[in-house]
């Protein structure tokens, strides 16, 4: 298959830029977290950076939302706090047009505003022709225009590839069976549309310059449901964690089976949607085996979910080939956040980068992580000191050596999922 995206090339002397110079390629401050235990000078580690500016990470609201027409709200549909940043001003003052790409209307009103990720924001729209509501994702502009560009046209290759039937891939490892039964439609949003150019290209919208994703509209991310479930103290049962673990490691397994990598697995990533949880956020999607350098700002990992082995090559700026493996620990430790309702390393990450600036901090996180021996994991529920489960985290997921490290697909066939299968 043929490489879709080539993230290799640029001058050498920048790869360090960052390191030198904090702040002057992306100068963005982290958001204060909103589940309201990171001090609020230091970045959110659970949000995600651009590789080439770890410490400054690429935060919500930084940068200008695009206008939705009749969106004056600053509360998004899924229950995440949008940051005030968020530039209200700008929603205000910006005319955007009632429709895009002649076939779909933003909705109007304080429900407009779905959510915000680093580099887009997604409002509710509906089809004109069918009336069925979407999602619209529209990207930020930015200083890094052919960054925002490589990421929506990875955003759109993406999704288009998921729904295409899967092969079976050369490498055994990444084969299960539960793979050759499963529907791309259950694992990913369906692509609707996208802006183009006049030879139907993903590119800018012909007529406002905008770069827009229009997808099916799914419920509420894994981490706004996952932070209503803490703050009702209300632990999630055995089989549900069972259940969601199955899906999320079944999607990026069929990612990996692919040939991608999705490299900023975590919460916020994955969304409700037709009953199931689908991940979402192709947009730092890379081929498995690719070598990305540290300037390449289209590329982006979240310090509490990021895999030893490439906190240890940010902390080096080393150029590093990507693996699915660096996935499968973002995905063990999502599963852990299952159980613990709160991103497990955010207490350490704090601990770690307390009295520091946010660069400093960042780096000192990274660094421990990068050269930790094992894992700890939540003790409560009681049921999660179970047998099958650890066994999973512990011996499959979240383990420190990428060599020793399960595949997606051979997870699927640990006991703890087998259990399921069989009712
Ligand atoms: N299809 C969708 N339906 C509803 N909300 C969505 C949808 N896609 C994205 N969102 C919301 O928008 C946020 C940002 O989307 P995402 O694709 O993760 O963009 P980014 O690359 O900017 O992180 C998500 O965290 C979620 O809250
Ligand atoms: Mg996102």
């Amino acid at each position: 298959m043929a490489q879709a995206i080539s993230i290799e090339g640029g001058p050498s002397s920048r790869a360090k830029q960052w390191r030198s110079t904090p702040g002057v390629d992306e100068p963005l401050r982290a958001r204060f977290g909103d589940m309201g235990c990171v001090d609020s000078k230091s970045p959110n580690p659970t949000e995600s950076c651009s590789i080439d500016n770890p410490a400054t990470a690429v935060s919500k609201g930084n940068q200008s939302a695009p206008a939705s027409p009749g969106s004056s709200t600053q509360s998004t549909r899924t229950g995440s706090k949008s940051d005030s940043r968020m530039s209200t001003s700008s929603v205000a003052s910006e005319r955007s047009r009632e429709s895009i790409l002649g076939r779909f209307a933003f909705a109007k009103g304080d429900k407009a505003l779905l959510g915000e990720g680093t580099s887009s924001v997604c409002y509710l729209g509906s089809d004109v022709e069918t009336g069925d509501a979407v999602a619209i994702k529209v990207y930020k502009p930015s200083r890094k225009g052919s960054a925002t560009l490589a990421k929506f046209k990875r955003q759109v290759s993406v999704l288009q590839e998921l729904q295409r039937p899967l092969e079976r891939p050369a490498e055994e490892a990444l084969w299960c069976e539960e793979l050759a039964s499963a529907d791309p439609a259950d694992l990913f949003l369906k692509l609707l549309d996208f802006s183009k150019d006049s030879d139907g290209e993903p590119a800018p919208d012909q007529a406002d310059g905008r770069l827009y994703i229009v997808t099916e509209l799914a419920q509420c991310t894994l981490k706004d449901w996952l932070r209503l479930r803490s703050q009702r103290s209300s632990p999630l049962s055995a089989e549900s964690v069972r259940k969601i673990a199955g899906e999320v490691v079944l999607a990026t397994a069929w990612l990996h089976a692919k040939g991608f990598v999705h490299l900023d697995i975590k919460p916020e990533n994955i969304m409700m949607c037709g009953g199931r949880w689908k991940l979402i956020d192709m947009d730092g999607c890379v081929r498995a085996g690719s070598v990305i350098k540290m300037y390449n700002s289209s590329v982006s990992f979240s310090p509490c979910y990021c895999a030893p082995e490439f906190a240890r090559l940010v902390v080096k700026g080393s150029s590093m080939v990507v693996k699915p493996s660096m996935d499968a620990w973002s995905v063990g430790m999502t599963i852990a956040e299952l159980v613990n309702l709160c991103p497990l390393l955010r207490a350490k990450y704090q601990q770690i980068s307390a009295g520091q600036s946010a660069q400093a901090g960042t780096m000192s996180f990274l660094k421990w992580l990068g050269a930790m021996q094992a894992m700890g994991l939540p003790r409560r529920p009681a049921w999660s000191q179970e047998g099958q489960f650890k066994a999973l985290l512990y011996t499959c997921l979240l383990v420190p050596d990428p060599e020793f490290r399960n595949t997606l697909a051979q997870s699927l066939r640990a006991p703890y999922f087998r259990r399921q299968n069989m009712g």
